[in-house]
């Protein structure tokens, strides 16, 4: 299968509902590039927390906008573990993004306008140069207003937790489950709600609750409306 032309497919939604799964499956499948924007905002967070500039109260907004020029995001694929690494200043660091200090802190580092004006174009760029398939809470609706398909993804909270909980404990972390629902739910909230480009479905996009349906009916799904729209071949 390939692509018609050059095309953008967004994929937003909630936390943990297997936004990244079903991108890079499609990813793979059409041969496009796959961009996970949630490892590129936690990567920023990893950085500010790095610095201390995350306190309780809040992330020092000022300071962390003044760190972004210094900062460098970049993927690559790792061959052997067969996943994207992301690499922060060209250190890997993608299990540590991944961990709860990053993602109890990463919904209040997004919703800085400076980080967010900095990554979006950042995204932008990215999808100029080649076809990709983009995961996030805004693509549809702000980083790729026209984007050629747009997917909304949801799953109920308790399953959501659920998946993520299961992600982390084949890594070897030992999550405790309550926490984990509890950030879930936290991060939806703090997506949802802040003033710069919140979570929300574009108008224009095509729901898709997977809390019942396997991960083959989502991505058969997913492919029918790609070539439904005339934007892949076999
Ligand atoms: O997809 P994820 O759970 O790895 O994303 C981590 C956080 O990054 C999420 O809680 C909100 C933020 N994010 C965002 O604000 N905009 C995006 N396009 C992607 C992620």
């Amino acid at each position: 299968m390939k692509t018609t032309r050059n095309i953008v497919i967004a994929v937003d939604g909630h936390s943990s509902c297997g936004k990244s799964t079903v991108a890079k499956e499609i990813a793979k499948a059409i041969g496009i590039a796959y961009i996970d924007t949630g490892a590129m905002y936690r990567a920023v967070t990893l950085a500010a927390l790095r610095q201390g500039l995350v306190a309780p109260s809040g992330p020092d907004e000022a300071a962390i906008a003044a760190l972004l020029p210094s900062i460098v995001i970049t993927f690559d694929f790792d061959k052997a573990l067969g996943r994207n690494t992301t690499y922060l200043n060209g250190e890997n660091v993608e299990d540590e993004i991944r961990a709860m200090p990053v993602s109890q802190s990463v919904s209040a580092v997004s919703a800085i306008p400076a980080v967010r004006l900095k990554l979006t174009e950042w995204q932008r760029q990215m999808g100029e140069r080649q076809s990709v398939i983009m995961d996030g809470r805004d693509i549809g609706t702000a980083v790729f207003p026209n984007a050629d398909l747009k997917i909304f993804m949801t799953a109920r909270p308790e399953v959501r937790a659920q998946r993520r909980f299961d992600e982390m404990v084949a890594k070897g972390q030992q999550p405790v489950f309550d926490d984990v629902l509890a950030n879930v739910v936290e991060r939806d909230r703090q997506d949802s709600t802040r003033a710069l480009n919140p979570l929300r479905k574009a108008d224009d996009a095509v729901e898709l609750d997977n809390s019942d349906i396997s991960r083959q009916e989502q991505y058969d799904f997913i492919l029918n409306l790609l070539a439904q729209r005339g934007l892949i071949e076999k």
